[in-house]
């Protein structure tokens, strides 16, 4: 048991916090004696998916760079959270805030730039939910690799989602372009080839 925590202990956090996170907002909608429950219930789940990708998007290069190579082990449930707090967002707005009325919805989608761009981020997170499993992967082949390339483009539009809301203050949406523009930037093949012969003359002077 010690032994199996000592090597999935980051695994276990991801749950914990994925799951907690989803109690508490479940539990602050039910009892929070809030005024607009719906509303703190959607942005907070907007706000956590985002950080969930954010973060799965992070764990190779940062894996990389620190060397620490099981935390790519958490990059698949991060990003499922991310995608499962995205599905919920979807559904709060939708259901709890709009009562299913389809006009006002789609009229939201054609006046607000912003909730399109939300929901082609949504839309291209799907096929990579459904193949992230080692089954998918294993059936894909190569063209697994090239399909999960949508996470280039998806991560990317969540954050513009963010950035284009009608918000005068927009520290937080930069914080997150410039986290993912940087993490982007590390995973340029240019910049992975200077990490990589960086690593390889360090072994090399270390095994002289
Ligand atoms: C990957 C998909 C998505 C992510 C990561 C995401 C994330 C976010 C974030 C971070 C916020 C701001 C939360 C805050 O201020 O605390 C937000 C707000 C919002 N999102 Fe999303 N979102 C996504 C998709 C969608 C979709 C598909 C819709 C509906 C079509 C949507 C509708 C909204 C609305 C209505 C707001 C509040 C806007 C306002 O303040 O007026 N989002 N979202």
């Amino acid at each position: 048991m010690l032994d199996w925590l000592r090597r999935n202990w980051h695994r276990l956090l991801v749950h914990v916090i994925g799951v907690g996170l989803a109690i508490w907002l479940i539990v602050m909608y039910q009892f929070g004696d809030l005024a607009l429950p719906e509303r703190f219930v959607m942005l907070r789940t907007g706000m956590i998916s985002l950080i969930f990708l954010a973060a799965s998007f992070a764990c190779t290069p940062i894996s990389k760079l620190i060397g620490w190579r099981r935390l790519t082990l958490i990059r698949r449930p991060l990003g499922l959270y991310g995608f499962g707090f995205a599905l919920a967002h979807l559904f709060v707005y939708a259901w709890l805030e709009n009562a299913l009325e389809w006009e006002l919805i789609w009229r939201d989608l054609g006046e607000r730039r912003a909730m399109l761009v939300g929901l082609i981020a949504l839309l291209l997170l799907v096929p990579l939910a459904i193949t992230s499993t080692t089954g998918w992967q294993r059936r894909l082949g190569k063209r697994w690799k090239m399909l999960h390339r949508l996470v280039y483009l998806a991560i990317p539009l969540a954050v513009a989602h963010f950035y284009l809301l009608d918000r005068d203050f927009k520290e937080v949406p930069l914080t997150f372009a410039i986290i993912v523009a940087s993490l982007l930037i590390l995973r340029l093949p240019l910049v992975k080839l200077a990490s990589h012969s960086r690593i390889v003359k360090n072994v090399k002077i270390h095994s002289k």
